[in-house]
C-alpha cells in the first residue's frame, strides 16, 4: 500500500525550472500547487503576502515575465520552464527596485506594510513599461492592489518620485 501511494505521489509532481530574481530555480511539485505556496514555502520567499487567497486583494503579486499575476490563482504547473519570475526580494537586485523601495519610505506609503509587497510589484512593472506615467496611469496600475490603511495617495506620490529618478530616464 505504502508503495503504491508512493509511486502515485511521485507521478502527481512535475519539475519547472524558472528563473525567479535572476537565478536559476528547479522545484518539483504537484502542478495544482499554488505558486504563492512553492514561492513561500519551498524557495523560501516569504515576502510575498497571502491576503485574501481569491485573486481578490493583490497582496500576492510577483512579476511573471514583468507582467504582475496575483501568484494565489497560478497553480505551479501553469508556469512554462524558463519563465522569469520576480518577487520582492527581487527589488534590491535592480537599481529601480531600490528606488522605488526608498521612495515608499521616504513618502511614508506604507503602514501596516501588508500590502506593500504586492504593490510594489505593480509600481515596478508599471515604471519599467512606462517611467513616466500620470496620475491616472497609476491608480490604474493598482487597481488590483487593495491597502486598507493608506487612502492610495502616499502610494501614487511614491510612484511619481520613483518615476522622477527611474534609471534610464532621460
Ligand atoms: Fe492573492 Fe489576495 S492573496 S489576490
Ligand atoms: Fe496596510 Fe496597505 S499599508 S494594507
Amino acid at each position: 500500500m505504502y508503495f503504491v501511494c508512493f509511486v502515485v505521489n511521485k507521478m502527481k509532481t512535475v519539475a519547472r525550472t524558472w528563473k525567479v530574481n535572476g537565478e536559476e530555480k528547479t522545484v518539483k511539485v504537484p502542478p495544482m500547487r499554488r505558486l504563492l505556496d512553492v514561492l513561500r514555502e519551498d524557495l523560501g520567499l516569504k515576502g510575498t503576502k497571502e491576503g485574501c487567497g481569491e485573486g481578490e486583494c493583490g497582496a500576492c503579486t510577483v512579476l511573471i515575465n514583468g507582467e504582475p499575476v496575483v501568484s494565489c490563482l497560478l497553480a505551479a504547473g501553469q508556469v512554462a520552464d524558463g519563465t522569469e519570475i520576480m518577487t520582492v526580494e527581487g527589488l534590491e537586485k535592480t537599481a529601480g527596485g531600490k528606488i522605488l523601495q526608498e521612495a515608499y519610505i521616504e513618502k511614508g506609503a506604507a503602514q501596516c506594510g501588508f500590502c506593500i509587497p504586492g504593490m510594489i510589484m505593480s509600481s515596478y512593472s508599471l515604471l519599467s513599461k512606462n517611467p513616466k506615467p500620470d496620475e491616472a496611469t497609476i491608480r490604474e496600475a493598482h487597481a488590483g492592489n487593495l491597502c486598507r490603511c493608506t487612502g492610495y495617495q502616499k502610494i501614487v506620490e511614491a510612484v511619481q518620485q520613483a518615476a522622477g529618478k527611474w534609471p534610464g530616464k532621460g
